[in-house]
């Protein structure tokens, strides 16, 4: 193990992301011991920047989550000093050619093992592949690229993607990430489904009447209209986020819980997916609110967005699984940025009791309470089951109460962050949590055709109040299928 080592480089390294992100991860990492004996992390961006500097930009934003002494000034500095900085361009080989000289300073005569994470605009994208995978930064031992979304644009951009980036990556080298798959809540999914036997019986049409996958931010794209006004939120939160966490929900058992096996059920569930059309989506836009003294802007009055945009900034969808597990059982999907609250949950509603007895003494009051199942993704991350109960006391009176597994009750520890889990899967070389081309392609397919409708016919989002619970066209999506959403009830 000490005769290789991994030298980890942040392409794009004065972005946001990097910063609120991916160097917090690599300290949290550092801090519990998780990296190898042997690395180093390098910036790499164009402005010019000394190591000190870079050491300075990040250390603002690292947190001590996990040792909180006074250690943590020391485990502070004893990482910043194996942090470095390049400056270049993304689509210099020359520049990259420099950075490999760098870094084998540091290799020594060990194995060299070399991630790369491009935390770049997709405009950039494959020429940074094409420089960061060449020979001249790729060390000895093995090299993997990590990538962020937005994979393409569509099916055809995400293809075109996928062919230039294989030009000079294996499929095995490419890390397509998600963080929403390294969410401690999504992970738990295939362990709340597969070791428990009173779930597993239960997921199916049989008993499941609706499942919703809610996404609910309660900010606007303050400052990011830029990026977000040419993607929207169907591109930004559901094609991804959702879509991932719908397809680990639905999935048939794996063979086992080797990368591939999971990855090949969760394609099998978006192949069963037909594409969305308009008449199953509904798109909204953000206005603006007064509140008292403050007045909450429009998403039109984002400077970085351009007059008129029609971008949705909510949607909400109805999805089918044609399978014999989900025919017929509608999943909901709700995303928007500026509603009331900050949430990510997963809904499970189950069928009603047939012949249930209290429904026949106690009329239409009981009628409403159907078992529910709750996965609280964020925040608060909990699970908990709607039951129906019996009130205590002389009366015959029934309550719908919760069977409750809150986790800062039951896990006092903090929750790792999302890019944590992944940065070290990637390091260690586990695919799990990472999208295979396959999957993306599937994925698109899906979202592919509403995207193209939307954008052919201008359609005009529905307007809603920063703050509120988004457009009432949600609400009339759900109500054709006889759904409440289990958020807003
Ligand atoms: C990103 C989206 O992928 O996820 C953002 O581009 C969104 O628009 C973010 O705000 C939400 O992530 P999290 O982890 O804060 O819920």
């Amino acid at each position: 193990k000490n005769e290789s080592t991994v030298s980890i480089t942040v392409v794009g390294a004065s972005g946001d992301l990097a910063k609120k992100k991916i160097f917090p991860a690599l300290f949290a990492l550092f801090c519990e011991g998780c990296l190898p004996e042997h690395f180093s992390i390098y910036g790499y961006a164009r402005s010019k920047m000394t190591d000190a500097d870079l050491r300075n930009m990040i250390s603002k934003s690292l947190t001590c989550r996990i040792d909180r002494s006074e250690n943590c000034e020391e485990k502070m500095d004893q990482f910043l000093k194996r942090c470095f900085y390049h400056s270049g361009h993304y689509d210099s080989l020359e520049n990259f050619a420099e950075l490999d000289k760098k870094l084998k300073l540091h290799e020594g005569r060990r194995i060299s093992n070399r991630l790369f994470y491009l935390s770049i605009p997709p405009n950039i994208f494959v020429d940074a592949v094409r420089c960061s995978s060449s020979s001249a930064a790729s060390g000895n031992g093995w090299t993997r690229v990590i990538v962020e979304k937005p994979f393409g644009w569509d099916s055809e951009s995400s293809a075109a993607l996928t062919k230039a980036l294989k030009q000079y990556l294996e499929e095995n080298q490419i890390f397509r990430i998600d963080h929403y798959l390294g969410k401690e809540l999504v992970e738990n999914l295939s362990i709340l489904r597969f070791s428990n036997l009173i779930f597993e019986p239960l997921w199916s049409r049989q008993y499941i009447r609706n499942v919703q996958l809610i996404f609910s931010e309660d900010f606007g794209t303050e400052g990011r209209g830029g990026y977000f006004d040419n993607y929207g939120i169907i591109r930004d939160i559901m094609q991804n986020h959702l879509l991932q966490i719908l397809t680990l929900f639905a999935m048939e058992t794996p063979v086992s819980l080797d990368a591939e096996d999971i990855r090949n059920e969760k394609v099998k569930v978006l192949r069963c997916m037909k594409p969305l059309h308009l008449d199953d989506v509904v798109i909204g836009q953000y206005t603006s609110h007064k509140e008292g003294s403050t007045t909450y802007p429009a998403y039109t009055d984002d400077k970085t967005v351009p007059k008129g945009s029609l971008t949705p900034t909510f949607a909400a969808a109805a999805l089918f699984i044609n399978n014999a597990r989900w025919e017929g059982v509608p999943f909901l999907m709700k995303a928007g940025k500026a509603l009331q609250d900050r949430r990510t949950e997963i809904r499970v509603q189950f069928r009603h009791v047939p012949g249930n007895l209290y429904n026949q003494k106690h009329g239409t009051e009981f009628d409403q309470a159907t078992n529910e199942l709750v996965i609280r993704v964020q925040p608060d991350e909990a699970i908990y089951l709607m039951i129906n109960n019996k009130v205590p006391g002389l009366e015959m009176k029934l309550d719908c109460s919760n069977l409750n597994l809150c986790y800062a009750a039951r896990y006092p520890k903090e929750i790792p962050d999302a890019y944590e889990r992944l940065l070290l899967d990637a390091i260690d070389g586990e695919r799990r949590l990472f999208i295979r081309s396959d999957e993306l392609d599937a994925a698109w397919a899906i979202f592919t055709p509403v995207l193209k409708e939307i954008e052919e016919k201008k359609t005009v989002p529905e307007s809603y109040p920063y703050g509120s619970q988004g457009p009432v066209g949600a609400h009339c999506l759900a109500a054709r299928y006889n759904i409440q959403w289990g958020d807003l009830g």
